[in-house]
């Protein structure tokens, strides 16, 4: 049986670790902190029960029989396939952490980090075994989101590049590949520059937050839970793409120069977006407003599996 190691046990290496087990793969969990990875057990035991109440995981007792938790890095590296790190967001913490992965795992192991902005070649140059180092970035929360982005280092190994997309596919994870190194990836990108215009909007007083939530929630999204951003056009014009690109490209390629410059997330329209947001910002809220969400990301995901495939 394929071995996986996760290292970190927050809310990422949950995640990761329910992925993995729940597709058949043996789970060794490890943390610096000496009760979280016990606790992220019991988290993930949760995460089981819930998917398999959508249908989306058939044997939830089986799959958290496959999580151990090791007693030290080396044991949680030990037969691994691949290791999906989940440690902190910064630099220092990735080149120790990498530094010490490549000292103890055997010379196969790919080295995965789930960084949201740390590109592979700043934490990987260094190392001996750089070649094996990658970056895999799932968005929150992973096992209810199946994106994977892999962006390797110059040096990352195509070999290493296509196992690891092997990896995540057999995991039930949908992995996309950078071609070539960008700060952010594909997918927060994109996020950035929606997130810039929404503030700028709101900030501007041109609408509401609650109303350009309501443009994605009830506009945008309903595509794009099942389309991109390409294949939507090509259906917005007779000629397909390249007609789409003709009739409003002037257009849109005016607002998008519109769209740059200062910093949409000042003080001043924070504020503005919090003057009419509904109920105080509190971490209980948060939680509580989580799991409702990935109640919905459940039942969605359910819904996409049974959904007919898309005619050629
Ligand atoms: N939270 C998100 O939405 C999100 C999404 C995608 C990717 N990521 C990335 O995933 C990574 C983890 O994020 P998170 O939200 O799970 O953080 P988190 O704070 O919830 O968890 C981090 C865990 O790492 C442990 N840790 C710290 N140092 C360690 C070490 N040296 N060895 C082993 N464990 C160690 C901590 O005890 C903690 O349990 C980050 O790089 C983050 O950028 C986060």
């Amino acid at each position: 049986m394929t071995k996986i190691a996760i290292i970190g046990s927050g809310l990422i290496g949950r995640a990761w670790a329910t992925i993995f087990a729940s597709h058949g793969f043996d789970v060794a969990l490890h943390d610096v902190a000496p009760e979280a990875a016990e606790a992220a057990r019991a988290h993930i035991g949760r995460n089981l029960q819930e998917l398999s109440g959508h249908g989306l995981v058939e044997d939830p007792k089986g799959s958290l029989a496959r999580i151990r938790v090791a007693s030290d890095l080396a044991d949680a590296l030990r037969g691994a396939e691949l290791v999906q790190e989940n440690g902190p967001e910064a630099v220092e913490t990735k080149r120790a952490l990498f530094a010490e992965m490549d000292r103890l795992a055997a010379a196969g192991t790919i080295l995965a980090s789930s960084t949201s902005f740390i590109m592979a070649s700043v934490f990987s140059e260094t190392l001996a075994g750089r070649a094996r180092c990658l970056v895999a970035h799932p968005v929150n929360p992973p096992h209810l989101v199946p994106i994977v982005e892999l962006a390797p280092a110059p040096w990352t190994d195509p070999a290493v590049l296509a196992r690891a997309k092997a990896i995540y596919e057999q995991a039930g994870q949908v992995p996309i590949i950078l071609r070539k190194e960008k700060p952010g990836f594909v997918l927060n990108r994109l996020q950035a520059v929606l997130l810039a215009e929404a503030f700028r909007l709101v900030g501007e007083g041109v609408a509401s937050a609650e109303d350009v939530d309501k443009t994605i929630r009830d506009g945008l999204g309903l595509r794009w839970s099942f389309m991109g951003p390409f294949e939507t056009i090509e259906l917005n014009a007779p000629g397909g793409i390249p007609d789409y690109c003709a009739r409003y490209g002037a257009s849109i390629a005016t607002m998008a120069a519109q769209a740059v410059g200062g910093d949409p997330f000042g003080a001043e329209t924070v504020a503005t977006v919090m003057s009419e947001w509904p109920g105080t910002q509190s971490a209980e809220r948060v939680k509580r407003l989580s799991d409702w969400r990935d109640t919905r990301l459940a039942a969605l995901q359910a819904h996409k599996r049974a959904a007919a495939h898309k005619p050629a």
